[in-house]
């Protein structure tokens, strides 16, 4: 008898191929996500969880697995697994790394140029039939190249977002807790700056740190407003980074000079009023979102399932502690 995984929302044909060659696959395949108590259901006698990363793992959940083995994260982000609870199970937690990098970089940089440059606001006035003819002053945006651009977070995701950046000849500055290898500081020709310094200096500020208790609300009323009035706030992270109430009054006051926001602080509800501005791009979390991208998430996802069938430590550890003796 094969062991038994369940996978929460669908996956990519080969990806789930691959598992189905080596366990007993319980997948769902409606068009939304399954319900907390529907997966509890689920759970007696599944050895893997392939889990989607907005499913909430937390400590309930989770001991409901009591066959548990490993949850392995279709997504790089883990901040929906209670890992204290999955280490005290020894239950192996995995994530996504690396394919996703590039992918999630491109859509920062499209909201960062969307928002600079008006697109989705543009793309609303030629629809809606109001474009009647060329104007010395339609639609004037501000210029991305030359511009400084502060990196909260310089890891994976924040290095790709400033190699891109170098292709538009803009000045980097960072910001992150942990020391940055000199050689990749070099290569990125990037400035440490301490966070009030980077905020006051940089025309774009964009994040991308994990979610934990001391990132949550990182960007908030007094960061805001240390802002330049014309600088844009880029979010691909976590939304709850962002203190989305202290960012909408920052944008209606005129502190900063737009959004681009993939992540939201309640997905999928968005603050009311930020639907209603011309200056936020908004899109629905969609960083990792490319056909090949998401294949190779799952495929790692997957992998990290089947290291555990064999009984080796999943490539994707998260708590490693856990195999410790
Ligand atoms: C990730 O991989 O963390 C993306 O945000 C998808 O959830």
């Amino acid at each position: 008898m094969k062991p038994k995984v369940l996978v929460t929302r669908k996956i990519q044909e080969r990806p789930l191929a691959l598992l189905k060659e080596q366990a007993e696959v319980t997948i769902n395949l409606e068009n939304r996500a399954m319900l907390f108590d529907e997966i509890i259901a689920q759970l007696p006698g599944k050895v893997g969880l392939l889990a989607a990363g907005a499913d909430p793992l937390s400590a309930k959940l989770l001991e409901a697995g009591k066959d548990l083995k490993i949850v392995a994260n279709n997504a790089v982000g883990f901040n929906n697994i209670d890992m204290a609870a999955a280490t005290h199970l020894k239950i192996a937690a995995t994530n996504t790394p690396e394919v996703l990098t590039d992918t999630t970089a491109d859509l920062t940089f499209a909201l960062l140029l969307g928002v600079a440059r008006r697109i989705g606001e543009a793309e609303r006035f030629v629809r809606a039939g109001k474009w009647v003819g060329w104007h010395p002053d339609l639609l004037l945006g501000g210029d991305v190249h030359h511009k400084i651009l502060g990196i909260i977070g310089l890891g994976r995701i924040g290095s790709a977002v400033a190699k891109r950046a170098l292709g538009f000849s803009m000045e980097i500055v960072y910001n992150d807790i942990r020391k940055i290898e000199p050689g990749l500081i070099d290569i990125l020709r990037a400035q440490f700056r301490p966070l009030k310094d980077l905020l006051a200096q940089s025309d774009f500020v964009t994040l991308h740190v994990p979610l934990t208790p001391e990132t949550t609300h990182l960007i908030s009323r007094n960061e805001l407003r240390l802002m330049k009035k014309t600088a844009f706030l880029i979010n691909a992270s976590r939304g709850p980074v962002v203190d989305e109430k202290a960012l909408v009054e920052a944008l209606q006051g005129g502190n900063i000079a737009g959004a681009g926001l993939d992540v939201f602080e309640h997905e999928p509800r968005v603050t009311p009023e930020l639907l209603t501005m011309e200056n936020v791009v908004i899109v629905p979390h969609i960083g990792s979102a490319t056909s090949a991208t998401r294949e190779k998430m799952s495929t790692v996802a997957v992998n990290n399932i089947l290291a555990v069938l064999r009984g080796e430590v999943p490539p994707n550890i998260l708590n490693p502690e856990i195999y410790a003796k």
